[in-house]
């Protein structure tokens, strides 16, 4: 179950300040749901979860079976869209120390192509020498620099440690369904391949083989996942009246605040495990909403370890914020304050709790000291950290983030200003076709 819990956004955004939004927030949701809105030809994302077939499940699982049998490691290759939502699953189900435990019955996840550290790379592929892996390697427009470098380079890697062949058939590939380099190289290559869909845009893509192919192979069940984002489908939908809808509350309230000068929203998690899933919900709101000088600057924080840094701002600096908290109610595990007789920590006060009960208490204490301190606080409860609740999460985040553009004003589902780095990266290396470009930029640099 998850719920959204507004008590301590209310001493700065009314009940009928929330309510004066519902009219327009619904024909937001209208908007979307009928697709009749701007960006309408990428909103496949939206029936991800029910639109799966039989076949393409057990595609899943047949592959994730012949890759288990094989390699120790999974190597997923893919930037923004194309691999955050994977790592924040995989992050947030992963116990924290697996890499320097023994050997699981499931493939261990690396990422490479999400930036162009050489050492990074290097260090990547020594580790590899000496393992067996294989690679997921995805790209929507099959033509992005770090991970087609990052590609080229691995693919050579895996060639001269298994030979050719056997290397064929330990890369899949995940990009469109026609068009882009990685699409003619798959082809010509022979390598296995899946689809993303023309309709899905690369950070609405968690729930299309992007996510669920290389999540499968390590050993997420990908079926709770789905039915967990099938379910907030549900409780999202047009039929759903303002009050009882997460995904319409959340737009509002954010937009709400955001017309009253707190242009800075920040996640909060108090379970490091989240920090991927952070990352994830930074790219998915930060690229669809930061648009014609308009936006809320999506931030994070994992604390209490942040409350030893951040914290300091947050409580007295600019009150241009508001927190966004991810509750997860239970613990994965217990463990109990052992009492001490010397007590010479002083900590015999909290011996008996649950370790989970004093970070629950931390948490308290901090939503109330940072709403004293005019920070207003959402709050999202999830039962557990598990693949149903974050299948929901990830739901709920999307269809918020694309009510919560259209309330803005913008077009949810591009990204034009991504391609200004490019062009001059492009410029600067001198890539065949942008030889005006790379004149004009040597100007400006002299
Ligand atoms: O959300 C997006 O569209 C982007 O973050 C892309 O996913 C990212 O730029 C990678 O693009 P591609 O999958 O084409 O390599």
């Amino acid at each position: 179950m998850l719920s959204l819990n507004l008590k301590h956004v209310l001493p700065f955004l009314s009940y009928d300040e929330i309510f004066s939004m519902e009219q327009e927030v619904t024909q937001n949701l209208e908007l979307l749901q009928k697709k009749t809105g701007l960006g309408n030809d990428f909103l496949g994302w939206m029936d991800l979860p029910v639109s799966y077939d039989h076949q393409t499940l057990s595609r899943f699982h047949d592959l994730s079976n012949e890759f288990r049998n094989k390699i120790d490691f999974l190597v997923v290759i893919g930037i923004g869209g194309s691999y955050l939502g994977a790592r924040a699953i995989a992050d947030a189900l992963s116990d924290n120390f697996s890499f320097v435990k023994e050997k699981k019955p499931t493939p261990k996840i690396l990422f490479a192509g999400h930036h162009l550290s050489e050492e990074y790379l290097y260090e990547l592929m020594e580790f590899l020498n000496d393992q067996s892996y294989g690679i997921v390697v995805i790209s929507k427009s099959g033509t992005t620099t770090e991970p087609a470098l990052a590609f080229r380079l691995l693919k050579n890697h895996l060639q001269s440690k298994v030979g050719p062949d056997e290397a064929i058939k330990r890369i899949i590939a995940i990009t469109d369904a026609k068009k882009g380099a990685l699409r003619q190289m798959s082809e010509l290559e022979g390598y296995q391949t899946f689809i993303i869909p023309d309709n899905v845009g690369g950070r609405f893509s968690v729930f299309s083989p992007v996510g669920l192919l290389p999540l499968s192979i390590i050993g997420v069940d990908i079926k709770n996942l789905l039915e967990g984002a099938k379910e907030m489908m549900d409780i999202t939908s047009l039929d759903v009246s303002f009050k009882e809808n997460p995904a319409s509350l959340y737009a509002a309230v954010r937009n709400g605040l955001y017309r009253k000068g707190k242009n800075i929203e920040i996640l909060v998690n108090y379970n490091p495990k989240l920090n991927y899933f952070a990352e994830w919900w930074k790219q998915l709101f930060g690229e669809s909403e930061g648009k014609e000088n308009k936006g809320i600057f999506p931030a994070s924080v994992s604390y209490t370890t942040d409350l030893h840094s951040l914290g300091q701002y947050i409580q007295d600096g600019l009150r241009n914020i508001f927190e966004t908290i991810i509750t997860v109610k239970r613990s994965r595990h217990a463990i109990i304050v052992p009492n001490d007789k010397k007590d010479l920590d002083k900590l015999n006060y909290i011996s008996g709790k649950q370790i989970d009960e004093v970070n629950k208490m931390a948490e308290l204490g901090t939503i109330i000291a940072h709403v004293d301190g005019g920070v207003p606080n959402l709050q999202i409860e999830i039962d557990a950290l598990d693949e149903f609740h974050l299948g929901q999460m990830i739901y709920l985040f999307e269809k918020a983030c694309a009510i919560s553009g259209y309330t803005l004003g913008i077009n949810p589902f591009d990204q034009p200003g991504v391609e200004a780095y490019k062009k001059n990266m492009f410029a600067l290396l001198g890539k065949p076709g942008y030889e005006k470009e790379t004149e004009n930029i040597k100007n400006k640099l002299t």
